[in-house]
């Protein structure tokens, strides 16, 4: 049985206030969060002290948006896994699509921060998916090369973000039916019982229908994220698939 996921990309949103007012109004919308859902809230890094803080005895958990691919200290600027870790983070994105287009992060990058995210005990939240046209040889390359550098036995207990390009922060989410034919390929191609969670204009109005699906085990959130009620409506709509 996999548990399902719903996990908010905060992007380079919000400052210090309305961080607090997001988390603490977020932990009253969620306290009625049951143990069939993991729930994870991923600010900048420069709040990740202030937030860790925050979500203390609730059931939120952490998550960043980004982590070092080098274990070297002599890297300016970058934030390393055990950072992280001491912060509280139990999850991080890695690859998103911002990343990959604005800072040209390449797949050997990306494969290189899965390793050291797992090696510091976070788990990495992958994301992959296409600009256009074949979806499925975008994202079957994309997962090659974790497979090409770990194996296939790295994807236990990891997770995949689904996320096609064109869907994030459009407001134009892929349709269920597209969302599970495509989570259904990549689960053929790790042949694991990994964790796969869509991204791409998820929202309230969408995502029970989407959570729903088969082979769909949550969601990567960004605009949304951003909203207390939204973000907990979107988890409650997992919570509820969940229950069934
Ligand atoms: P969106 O972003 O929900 O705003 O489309 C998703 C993401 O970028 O992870």
């Amino acid at each position: 049985m996999r548990k399902p996921l719903v996990a908010g990309n905060w992007k380079m949103n919000l400052d210090r206030r309305t961080a607090v007012d997001l988390l603490t109004h977020l932990k009253s919308l969620l306290h009625d969060l049951n143990d069939e859902v993991d729930v994870v809230v991923c600010p900048p890094s420069v709040y990740l002290d202030l937030a860790s803080l925050e979500i203390k005895l609730s059931n939120i958990k952490m998550g960043a948006q980004n982590v070092a691919a080098t274990t070297n200290q002599a890297a300016t600027g970058e934030v390393s896994a055990e950072m992280l870790r001491e912060f509280g983070c139990e999850y991080v994105i890695i690859g998103h699509s911002e990343r990959r287009a604005m800072l040209g992060e390449t797949d050997k990058q990306i494969a290189a921060k899965f390793a050291i995210a797992r090696d510091a005990g976070i788990t990495p939240i992958i994301c992959v998916g296409e600009e256009g046209g074949d979806g499925l040889a975008v994202v079957s390359s994309q997962l090659r090369a974790v497979v090409d550098k770990l194996g296939m036995q790295a994807f236990e207990n990891a997770v995949i973000a689904y996320e096609p390009v064109w869907a994030i922060g459009t407001g134009k989410s892929a349709s269920p039916s597209q969302v599970q034919e495509m989570h259904e390929h990549i689960r053929e191609l790790v042949t694991t019982d990994v964790r796969i969670v869509y991204g791409g204009s998820v929202k309230p109005e969408n995502a029970e229908e989407i959570f729903a699906q088969h082979d769909v085990d949550g969601g990567l959130i960004g605009g949304a994220s951003l909203k207390a009620q939204d973000f907990s409506d979107i988890c409650h709509a997992a919570m509820s698939v969940a229950g069934r």
